[in-house]
């Protein structure tokens, strides 16, 4: 059982990494040239910083269609493109992006504990 067990992590663990490194590949195809990684900018936000705030969800539909996503994401207009990619491509783009963050879901946790102490006060 504890074998069987270890297996399946080790499996779901390998697979993320495979769809990590494929959308670090993608990544440097088409994103590169607007979005940094190291905070050298770029025509579009820097993807560490992208990632602490948004959400795998957000970050999917972001890239699936800016043209119609930008007004929620509280942009006055739109200079990314819409990019010809697979949905599986950008699920790759979308764990990449995620994966420069890892202590992201700790982090914004105790950000918003901190927040409803704050708001007691
Ligand atoms: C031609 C430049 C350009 C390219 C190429 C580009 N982007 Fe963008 N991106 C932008 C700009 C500029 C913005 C800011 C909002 C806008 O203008 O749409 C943006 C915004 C975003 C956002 C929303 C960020 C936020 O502020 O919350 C995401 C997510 C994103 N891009 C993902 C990607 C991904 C993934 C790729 C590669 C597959 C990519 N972009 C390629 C220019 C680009």
């Amino acid at each position: 059982m504890k074998l069987k067990i270890t297996f399946i992590l080790l499996l779901i663990a390998t697979s993320l990494d495979a769809s990590i490194k494929d959308g670090k590949m993608l990544y440097d195809i088409h994103c590169k040239t607007c979005h940094s990684i190291d905070m050298t900018g770029g025509e579009g936000g820097d993807f560490n910083m992208i990632s602490y705030t948004k959400t795998k969800k957000e970050l999917f539909r972001y890239t699936l269609d800016p043209a119609s996503e930008y007004k929620n994401f509280g942009y006055v207009a739109s200079a990314m493109p819409n990019l010809p990619l697979r949905v599986e491509e950008i699920e790759n783009l979308v764990d990449y992006i995620d994966s420069l963050q890892p202590f992201k879901k700790w982090m914004t946790k105790s950000y918003k504990k901190k927040e409803k102490i704050s708001l007691k006060k």
